[in-house]
């Protein structure tokens, strides 16, 4: 199966008005819990980079910034992808609370490395946000802390998500329409 990618998007799944009522919730919730720690919010890059700019920014508190650079290859198989960590954060997390901020966990695969790969380097918790989950593909399991909205088993762009690099301006969501080889 592949996705149409030459023609824009039609289909809305999440617009632009229900992304920032559910990003003002989640800013809510994280300074809520996160009043007087050392926050350390982590974008995983490039998907969460627009999230994560909306999200801070309403995130009534001091924090950190830090981003990480992130991408899976699968070698024909999805539970065998590797991950290959390309821009690592620099900041030391030792003592500090760790909020990774994703923009949609899929398999699981890329986060359950990542928060493993946080949680070695000294942070006093590592915990999770995702805009979107996609829980029908789940093949590693993930606690997710703080989750935008849950959605189903389509390729989804926009918003800062992609498909071949291509999509991530839009403003709303979309699900990508499928086509088949054979037709
Ligand atoms: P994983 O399968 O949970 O490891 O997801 C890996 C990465 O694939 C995510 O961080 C996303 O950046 C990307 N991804 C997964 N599903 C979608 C989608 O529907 N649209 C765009 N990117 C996706
Ligand atoms: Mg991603």
């Amino acid at each position: 199966m592949r996705y149409t990618h030459e023609t824009m998007p039609q289909t809305i799944l999440v617009s632009r008005r229900v992304i920032e009522e559910t990003v003002s919730r989640l800013a809510a919730e994280i300074a809520n819990d996160y009043q007087g720690k050392n926050l350390v919010a982590v974008g995983v890059l490039k998907g969460a980079f627009i999230f994560m700019a909306d999200l801070v920014r309403q995130i009534n508190m001091p924090l950190e910034i830090n981003f990480i650079t992130v991408s899976s290859y699968n070698d024909g198989t999805e539970s065998s992808g590797t991950i290959t960590v390309h821009q690592d954060i620099t900041t030391d997390l030792k003592g500090k609370d760790v909020l990774v901020i994703e923009d949609i966990v899929d398999t699981g695969y890329t986060l359950c490395f990542l928060l493993e790969h946080l949680k070695v380097r000294g942070a006093r918790n590592v915990r999770l946000c995702a805009l979107a989950d996609k829980p029908s593909r789940r093949t590693h399991n993930v606690a997710i802390d703080y989750l935008g909205f849950t959605v189903p088993d389509r390729f989804i762009v926009g918003y800062g998500l992609d498909y071949d690099n291509r999509f991530r301006y839009l403003p709303d969501m979309y699900a990508l329409e499928e086509y088949d080889d054979n037709c």
